[in-house]
């Protein structure tokens, strides 16, 4: 008999988000009455832009045409996209990255999660806590993360806590890892890390020969002046890093997909017999193997994020989002809840009150306002008693739902 990869039985038998959805459905059908606000998965209500749409319509044009038709993209993206990513996200900046090093995919989800098929199975690996599941979860079924411990965390993965003792800011590792994510702006905390922060994290991996993945997804969201925008701002960084971009929530491309991966070429890992290896190399072999590039259709919308109009547009959006941000922070502060994050993040991280579990605090916000978010244990240990809301949803339901909890002082 074929043997399955037993490292996904290991996993719990669902994923974070499936889980909340799963209970909202119950809910939902057992009081068909109800309107429920989903502040849960960080999931964008706002629509394209109209430069994106306007570009996606001109490439469904070229697409109908034999002479303008794409079929097959380079793996890697195209370079009209590419350029645009070099030009505006990273020279702008005073940073320089090279078109070869940029990999553009479907999503940042898909590249943290498969980072690791270029990575030995024997690093250790090191995560805040909480976290994104995604990097827990994809160690699991990579094989590295150990056993499961009652106290909800894998045996052989490090996890550094941030909560509000330590002002949601991780010490550095203790346990020697080889690998260490950190995303910031944070899902799901909703925090960020100062320029000074980042040069401790980029020095510790230049030190002891790490790699950092960081994933700086929401990235858009920044608008205080001391948190930097990438990892390759920090010097050295190029040398250590791995840095991950999404359009998901920059633009809406939640539903049609897409990111891109920076991977300079000056970041080596060692090979089992001690040769520096490029992980620029594996990663371009890794997708050109198993990724056929993302569709023109996307690629043509991104470009068009670039134009002076596109990001102009882009930022309404995010400060859309970030008022939302504004009006739940002070809302929540005014019926007593402690919380952080919402300032340069879509991510409100709670405290639960009455010292309720992060589950408990969920079951009472749906049952009793119904609101939706998303547990903090969901993503680690150190989430529990937490509880997390995003500000993604309409100007409108956002203020419905915070009037809800208005006067419900805790
Ligand atoms: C979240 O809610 O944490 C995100 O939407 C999940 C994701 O980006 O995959």
């Amino acid at each position: 008999m074929f043997k399955v990869n037993d490292n996904f039985t290991r996993l719990p038998s669902s994923y974070l988000f499936s889980e909340v959805a799963r209970k909202v459905k119950a809910f939902t059908e057992s009081h068909p009455e109800v309107e429920v606000i989903r502040m849960g998965i960080g999931d964008v209500t706002r629509p394209l832009c109209p430069a994106v749409t306007d570009a996606l319509h001109r490439a469904v044009e070229d697409e109908a045409h034999a002479d303008t038709f794409h079929g097959y993209g380079p793996e890697q993206g195209y370079g009209f996209l590419i350029s645009r990513i070099v030009e505006c996200d990273y020279r702008r900046r005073g940073i320089e990255i090279s078109e070869d090093e940029v990999f553009v995919s479907d999503g940042a989800k898909s590249d943290t999660g498969n980072i690791g098929d270029i990575l030995s199975m024997t690093n250790r690996v090191a995560v805040t806590d909480p976290v994104y599941p995604v990097y827990v979860d994809t160690n699991v079924m990579g094989g590295r993360a150990g056993r499961l411990m009652p106290d909800g965390r894998w045996s052989e993965i490090e996890y550094l806590p941030c909560t509000s003792e330590n002002g949601f800011v991780p010490a550095l590792p203790t346990g020697n890892p080889d690998v260490i994510y950190l995303c910031y702006p944070n899902n799901p905390t909703g925090t960020t890390l100062t320029r000074q922060e980042l040069e401790k994290w980029v020095k510790y991996c230049r030190d002891n020969g790490a790699l950092l993945l960081f994933d700086a997804a929401y990235e858009a969201f920044i608008r205080e002046d001391d948190v930097p925008h990438s990892i390759y701002e920090i010097e050295g960084a190029r040398e250590v890093a791995i840095e991950f971009r999404s359009f998901s929530k920059t633009a809406g491309f939640t539903g049609i997909r897409l990111g891109y991966t920076v991977v300079p070429k000056s970041l080596t890992g060692c090979s089992r017999d001690g040769g520096k290896v490029s992980l620029n190399g594996l990663w371009r072999r890794r997708q050109t193997t198993k990724f056929n590039g993302a569709s023109y259709l996307t690629q043509r919308g991104a470009e068009a994020l670039y134009s002076e109009e596109g990001q102009r547009q882009v930022r309404e959006t995010i400060d859309y989002y970030l008022e939302n941000a504004g009006i739940m922070r002070r809302s929540l502060a005014e019926a007593g809840y402690e919380c952080v994050g919402g300032v340069n993040s879509p991510y409100i991280w709670i405290k639960t009150p009455d010292g309720m579990s992060s589950w408990e605090f969920f079951d009472y916000l749906l049952e009793r306002y119904h609101i939706v978010g998303t547990p903090g244990s969901g993503f680690g240990p150190s989430g529990e008693g937490y509880f997390r809301l995003t500000a993604f949803n309409t100007r409108e339901n956002t203020v419905k739902a915070m009037s809800r909890l208005a006067g419900v002082k805790h």
